[in-house]
């Protein structure tokens, strides 16, 4: 089978771009793939973060602290760019104005107005493969959900709940951070952090909220800076959204919570399905476990459960008695987005990354959820 290699850059050189790497560098787990992505630059503005890289990638051919010279180098075909939000929608538009595909990050704009504005240039350069990250939903539990849904098994979906939950924020002596500042991360606060995430299975289903009632929380308002002072922390902690998803099939409640404050829980994502045929619910809580009850009338109701094997969207080497992993959802989200990028929509299998359409809806959603907090009212949406 012939290798076609996608020539990335990455800009942005922290936590997620190094996951980037690690992924690229062990391609080699992913079986029967015609498309690899190879790193050849790298930009920061920190030069730790840089020297990483180097030391990671040592053929890299490029290491700057100017993204411009990742834009004006024909030998690069596509740029992972992972970069605070209040940067994406100057960064992102300059990546697509010099012709790059484009994987970034969510939230896609600090704002709606950001996210606008991104969305306008890319409609100008169709040719372009832009899309954004969200690797949750290609473990292998939440794929084996996504694959029921698809196939309408569900029968009458009675409610939906969703959620991203973390809770290193309950210390009130963590250092504040870019992600815990509203200039920086955005007044979305959490929901800009963690949405997407959590919206990115629902909004495929076509479960889009036709109105939403938010509860938003600060619970840690001041932090300190890490010098000595304490600081205003001004993003929202917590969000539940309590919202109507009412298409031309159904109408049911959707519930969406995104907690930096969950007490117990690192990096819990998980979607909850309550229908008549075919319940379905998946955590990263318990990352092998896969609970569904099937139902058909009059039958006993019984909850059952399996440990998934490993079977993401890509094959790989690693054998179905294995655990699956964080670091396997980006690997696989990765081949997700080389293969579209090469084959479009003759991609191997139906799961690609987060549109930038659906980024568009979610901003949607997070403005409209900060408007109903304001007013402590439900506020109608048009997704
Ligand atoms: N998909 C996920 O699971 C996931 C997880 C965490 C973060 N994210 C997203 O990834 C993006 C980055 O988050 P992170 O956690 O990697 O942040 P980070 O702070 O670890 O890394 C950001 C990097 O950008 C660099 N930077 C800042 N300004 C720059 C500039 N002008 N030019 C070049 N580099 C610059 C910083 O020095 C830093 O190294 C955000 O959009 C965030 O929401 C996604």
């Amino acid at each position: 089978m012939s290798m076609q290699e996608i020539r990335f850059g990455i800009i942005g050189c922290g936590l997620m771009g190094r996951e980037f790497a690690s992924a690229a560098a062990r391609w080699c787990h992913l079986l029967d793939m015609d498309v690899r992505p190879r790193i050849v630059a790298v930009c920061d503005v920190n030069p730790k973060a840089v020297a990483w890289f180097e030391q990671a990638i040592p053929d890299l051919r490029l290491a700057t602290n100017d993204y411009h010279q990742l834009l004006d180098d024909p030998e690069i075909d596509a740029i992972y760019c992972a970069l605070p939000h209040h940067l994406h929608a100057q960064v992102y538009r300059e990546i697509i104005w010099a012709g790059k595909h484009l994987l970034g990050e969510k939230p896609f704009g600090i704002d709606l107005e950001a996210n606008k504005s991104i969305l306008e240039v890319i409609r100008q350069h169709p040719e372009l493969l832009v899309r954004s990250s969200s690797e949750m939903p290609f473990f292998p539990g939440a794929y084996r959900l996504a694959q029921w849904v698809r196939e309408g098994r569900l029968g009458t979906i009675v409610e939906v709940e969703a959620g991203f939950w973390h809770s290193s924020d309950l210390n009130p002596l963590k250092p504040i951070n870019w992600k815990r500042r509203a200039s920086t991360n955005g007044i979305y606060g959490c929901m800009g952090d963690l949405g997407m995430h959590v919206l990115h299975l629902p909004l495929r289903f076509g479960w889009k909220p036709r109105n939403v009632r938010a509860f938003l929380s600060n619970i840690v308002p001041e932090r300190p800076d890490g010098e000595g002072k304490m600081v205003p922390c001004d993003t929202w902690d917590n969000a539940i959204l309590a919202c109507d998803v009412v298409n031309e099939q159904q109408s049911f409640p959707m519930t969406l919570s995104t907690k930096r404050i969950a007490p117990g829980h690192a990096n819990t994502w998980f979607l909850r399905v309550i229908s008549t045929s075919l319940s379905v619910e998946f955590s990263t809580k318990n990352p092998k476990t896969l609970r569904w009850l099937a139902y058909t009338p009059g039958a006993e109701q019984v909850w059952q459960s399996v440990d998934m094997p490993y079977h993401s969207a890509y094959p790989s080497i690693t054998g179905d008695i294995f655990e699956f992993g964080f670091s396997d959802s980006i690997l696989q989200m990765w081949a997700a987005f080389c293969d579209e990028l090469v084959h479009r929509t003759d991609m191997r299998q139906p799961l690609y990354c987060v549109t930038p359409e659906e980024t568009y809806a979610s901003h949607l959603l997070f403005t409209a959820a900060l408007a109903s907090s304001e007013r402590q009212q439900v506020v109608a949406l048009d997704l």
